[in-house]
Formats: C-alpha cells, structure tokens, sequence
C-alpha cells in the first residue's frame, strides 16, 4: 500500500466496494465521460469558493491552485478521450454531491466550514478510487490515475487544513457526522454507474 495513502482509508469511513470496481471497468467510456465532468465540477466549486471568500488569504491560495490543477487534469482526461475517439456526451450527475450538500448548514461560518468538509471527502473518496480502480486498467489510464491520486491526496489536506483553520469550534463531530452519510452513499445500491456512485443496480 502507498504510504500516503493511509491517512486518506484512515479518513473515509468504508473501502470502494469490489461490486463498484466491477462494474466501472465494463464502460471505462462513461467512467472517462463522468470523471471529466467531476474535474470541471472540482474547479468551479474551488473557483466559486474563491469569489465567495474573497477575504481569506490562505483559502486563496491553496483553492487558486487547486482549481488550477482541476482544469490541467479535466484537459488531460479531454485528451486521452480523443485520443481514444470519445467524444463528450451528455450524463446526469451522481447522487453523492447533491446528497453530501443537503446538509450543509446555511449560516455563517458554519456553511464554509461543512463546503470544505465535504470537499476534504470527495478528494479523498477520488484518491481512494483511482487507488483501487488502477490495478484493473490498461497501461495508459493506470499511469495517468496513480499520478492522479497524488493530486487529490494533496487536495484532501488542503480542504481539511482549510477548515480546521477556519472553523471556530472543533470540527471533530462533523467530520464524523459527514464520515457517515459519505459512507452510507457509497455502500448502498445507486440506479446509476459514476464515478462517485454507490453499487450500480444496473
Ligand atoms: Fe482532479
Ligand atoms: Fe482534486
């Protein structure tokens, strides 16, 4: 196992279930097709969270970055697409965000700080997921996800730090709390293969 990829199981409350990893790798199509979008996804959520929070300076910087390295790898997913005579379809996003963000508290600071909660998790859920995807893959995609998930571990601590450094109370409960509902979206049975979802029914 990967050294830096301890703290990250440490974090998540379940391993990506075998029953996932089976069925992603029949449709690495849709697979590319839905991580590309969660990349876009990733930077306009670190974008939006820089016009938002124009006043804190470390949030800045790690999110400025971040949502840097977002758009580079949504390019490099574009790229191995075409290379591969994908072309770009429309598909409904995952579940998993939409029901993490149900919960988010809608007072100040309390609302940054379950964002970057929730941020922490779907970084370390991505790199955890191209970890145990990676084995299955051809050469080309399991090069390009295991230097991937070096980013995203990266991403997982910048969002922790971020809202360790904001939060005004311990936020101990509420990793807890978010560890739970996390776990629960990505145990149970999902309607639909993403790159987020639970264990696809179909
Ligand atoms: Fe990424
Ligand atoms: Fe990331």
């Amino acid at each position: 196992m990967m050294d830096f990829l301890q703290p990250i199981r440490e974090f998540l409350g379940c391993a990506t279930p075998q029953a996932w990893i089976d069925a992603a790798i029949k449709d690495i199509p849709l697979l590319l097709q839905d991580h590309a979008n969660c990349e876009k996804k990733a930077a306009s959520t670190a974008v939006n969270l820089l016009f938002r929070y124009n006043d804190k300076q470390e949030l800045q910087e790690c999110l400025a970055q971040l949502a840097r390295e977002e758009l580079l790898h949504y390019e490099q997913v574009m790229e191995i697409m075409t290379k591969r005579g994908l072309h770009y379809k429309p598909i409904t996003n995952a579940r998993y965000a939409g029901s993490l963000r149900k919960h988010v508290r809608t007072y100040e600071p309390q609302h940054l700080i379950d964002i970057l909660i929730i941020g922490a998790f779907v970084e370390a859920r991505s790199c955890e997921r191209f970890a145990a995807i990676a084995p299955y893959l051809d050469e080309e995609l399991k090069r390009f996800y295991t230097f991937l998930l070096k980013s995203e571990a990266r991403h997982f601590e910048y969002y922790l730090d971020l809202a360790e450094r904001y939060s005004p109370e311990p936020i101990l409960d509420r990793i807890a709390f978010f560890r739970e509902q996390e776990a629960a979206l990505i145990s149970s049975t999902d309607t639909e293969m993403r790159f987020h979802s639970g264990i696809p029914t179909i």
